[in-house]
């Protein structure tokens, strides 16, 4: 396995790849710190890729927060291992010029509820500007035939396949389910930052999901009534999200009644840790005469 720091390089190793016959390249992006949900994205590209690259970048334009970007684990010597048992081929790891040179001037922004509700309201615009600009730069450079993303991000998935769909990269986008610990944790890099006491706290997240998900497999269909359901056990653990949402899956759109398909959406703090986690929803499907009792 090779750790590549350019993109003429990272070009060139691509390109005699594709000359020896090995065509198919996936992606997996990652701001480093690696864990299972990152190698659960590798594997998913290992096993319909003649090469697999990945690239650990702790991208400056897309933190809000100077403390949470300074905080980001970083761990480029235990990535590369774990990476490489992984079955990744090539790490690209570049310094900030190369993706961001001197005098660079150009930002990829997408308008609308896509960027501008939930994270994008939270965050700031600056974010998903700072996520498509580096993913865009991040596909030029590796121009893959697909890329693998975490289905817990599922706002920066919507973010990244409009911006491929508008901007005609030709990568497909692949969406891998969100990976968690045995505890029922949504996996992140950012968890190792969570004490012991705020961990135990932060499960309340997932409890919360679940609730939600097993009230409408019981029928229930009123937003409000499941949204009182996810704030009791939220807050019964003291947590107060920054957002509790239920919307579209496709376009973010808020909703009242789960009649479809609705993605739950939470973001909270837990301690100086920001986690944000999410389930689709699926409504019960509506008894028939047989199945009534
Ligand atoms: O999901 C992430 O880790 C980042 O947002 C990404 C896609 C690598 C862009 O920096």
């Amino acid at each position: 396995m090779r750790i590549i720091r350019t993109i003429a390089e990272l070009r060139s190793e691509l390109d005699a790849r594709r000359a020896e016959g090995a065509i198919r390249h996936g992606f997996v992006p990652t701001m480093g710190a690696l864990h299972e949900g990152h190698l659960s994205l590798v594997r998913a590209a290992r096993a319909e890729s003649d090469v697999v690259v990945l690239s650990i970048f702790v991208n400056p334009t897309q933190f809000t927060e100077a403390a949470d970007l300074d905080g980001y684990p970083r761990q480029e010597a235990a990535d590369a291992a774990l990476a490489e048992a992984a079955g990744v081929d090539l790490i690209f790891a570049p310094e900030a010029a190369e993706l961001y040179p001197a005098g660079f001037a150009t930002t990829v922004h997408l308008a609308g509820p896509l960027t501008e509700t939930l994270e994008g309201a939270k965050r700031g615009a600056a974010h998903f500007d700072g996520v498509a600009t580096v993913v865009a730069k991040l596909l030029l450079a590796v121009r893959p035939e697909a890329a693998y993303f975490g289905q817990k991000d599922a706002q920066q998935l919507l973010v990244v396949r409009r911006m491929v769909t508008d901007l005609g990269i030709p990568t497909r986008i692949v969406a891998c389910p969100t990976s968690r610990d045995a505890d029922g944790l949504a996996r992140s890099s950012r968890n190792v930052r969570l004490s012991a006491a705020e961990r135990e706290q932060a499960l309340a997240i997932p409890r919360a999901l679940d609730a939600v998900t097993e009230a409408v497999a019981r029928g229930e269909t009123r937003v409000s009534a499941l949204a009182r359901a996810a704030d009791a056990i939220l807050d019964a653990a003291g947590i107060r999200p920054e957002y509790l949402a239920f919307v579209t899956p496709d376009h973010l759109a808020p909703v009242g009644e789960v009649t479809g398909p609705v993605l739950c959406a939470i973001a909270a703090r837990v301690g100086a840790v920001r986690l944000i986690d999410n389930t689709e929803l699926v409504p019960a499907s509506p008894r028939t005469a047989d199945t009534k009792e």
